[in-house]
C-alpha cells in the first residue's frame, strides 16, 4: 500500500456543492440516497478508509444544514468508533457557485501545516482506498501533481456544429479523430503539492465566465502553470455519479451479486 516514502502532511477536500440536477432527484447529489446511506457518507467512508488525511474539508451547498449534520455524525461515528485512534479533523465550508470556487472556498479553510491536497468529488463517492494510496504515494515520490486515469474505451472524435445548408444532414460534423491509445479518462482523488494548487487557483480568480465553466478538474488548471502533471492507475469502480443510469451501476456495486467480490484496485 505504502511505497515506504515519508508521506507529506495531506488533506483532502472533498467538492459536495453541486446540485445534482442531472441526476432528478430534486435536492443536491451528496444527499441522494445511495444503498442504505447518502452520497456524500460513501465518499467520507471511502477517504476516511483510506487513511490519508489529516483533515478532510467538505464544500457543501450553502446553508445546507442537513449535510452540515451528516458531516457532524460522520466525525461523531468515526471518533465512538476509533476512541483510541487519530482520527481525521473533519471541517465544512460553504461552496461556491463553479466547482473550481468550492475547491478554492476548501483551500482557504485548511490546517497550518498542511503539504499536499487531494481534492475528491463526492460524486465518485465509491474511490476505492487503494486509489488514494496510489496517489498519495505518487506524491510522496516527488510529483508536484497526480491524477488517478483509465483508459478510454470509446473512439472519441472533436466536432463542431453544422451550419447552412447542412444542418438539415445532422447537427455536427466530425472534425477528426483522437488516437484513443494517448487518451486517458480522468478522475479524482487529484493531488497537488499545496502550494501549487493555491497559486493554481489564484491564476485562476481572474478568469472570464466562459473560461472559468471550462474548468472541469484541478489538474488543468494546474497544467496552465507549466508544471508537470503524472497519471497513476485509477479505477472503474471510481465512476462519477451523474445520471439515473450511473446510480444504478452504484448501488449494484454495493449491493448486487458483484458488490462484494468485485473491488477493483
Ligand atoms: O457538476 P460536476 O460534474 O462538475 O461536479 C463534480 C463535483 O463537484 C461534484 O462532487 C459536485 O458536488 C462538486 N461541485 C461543487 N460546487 C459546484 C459544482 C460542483 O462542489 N458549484
Amino acid at each position: 500500500m505504502n511505497n515506504g516514502l515519508p508521506r507529506p502532511v495531506t488533506a483532502v477536500v472533498i467538492v459536495a456543492a453541486g446540485s445534482g440536477e442531472r441526476l432528478g432527484y430534486g435536492m443536491p447529489k451528496a444527499r441522494v440516497p445511495l444503498g442504505s446511506d447518502t452520497i456524500l457518507t460513501h465518499a467520507l467512508r471511502g477517504v476516511a478508509a483510506a487513511g490519508v488525511a489529516r483533515q478532510i474539508c467538505v464544500a457543501l451547498p450553502p446553508g445546507d444544514t442537513a449535510l452540515q449534520e451528516l458531516c457532524g455524525s460522520f466525525e461523531a461515528e468515526l471518533r465512538a468508533g476509533n476512541p483510541e485512534a487519530q482520527i481525521p479533523l473533519l471541517t465544512t465550508v460553504d461552496g461556491g457557485a463553479t466547482r473550481a470556487a468550492s475547491v478554492r472556498s476548501a483551500l482557504g479553510a485548511l490546517l497550518d501545516g498542511t503539504e499536499a491536497v487531494l481534492v475528491h468529488d463526492a460524486a465518485r463517492a465509491l474511490a476505492p482506498e487503494a486509489v488514494f494510496h496510489r496517489v498519495v504515494d505518487s506524491l510522496a515520490a516527488g510529483a508536484v501533481a497526480v491524477i488517478p486515469a483509465v483508459p478510454v474505451v470509446d473512439t472519441v472524435k472533436t466536432v463542431t456544429r453544422t451550419s447552412g445548408d447542412d444542418t438539415v444532414i445532422a447537427p455536427e460534423l466530425v472534425t477528426g479523430t483522437a488516437p484513443r491509445e494517448e487518451l486517458r479518462s480522468v478522475q479524482t482523488p487529484q493531488g497537488f503539492r499545496l502550494s501549487t494548487l493555491l497559486q493554481a487557483h489564484q491564476a485562476a480568480e481572474g478568469f472570464g465566465d466562459k473560461q472559468a465553466a471550462a474548468v472541469t478538474d484541478d489538474a488543468m488548471l494546474v497544467e496552465l502553470l507549466g508544471v508537470p502533471v503524472h497519471a497513476v492507475h485509477g479505477s472503474t469502480q471510481s465512476l462519477k455519479i451523474t445520471t439515473p443510469l450511473d446510480l444504478i451501476i452504484a448501488e449494484g456495486l454495493l449491493e448486487g451479486p458483484l458488490g462484494i467480490r468485485w473491488v477493483e484496485g
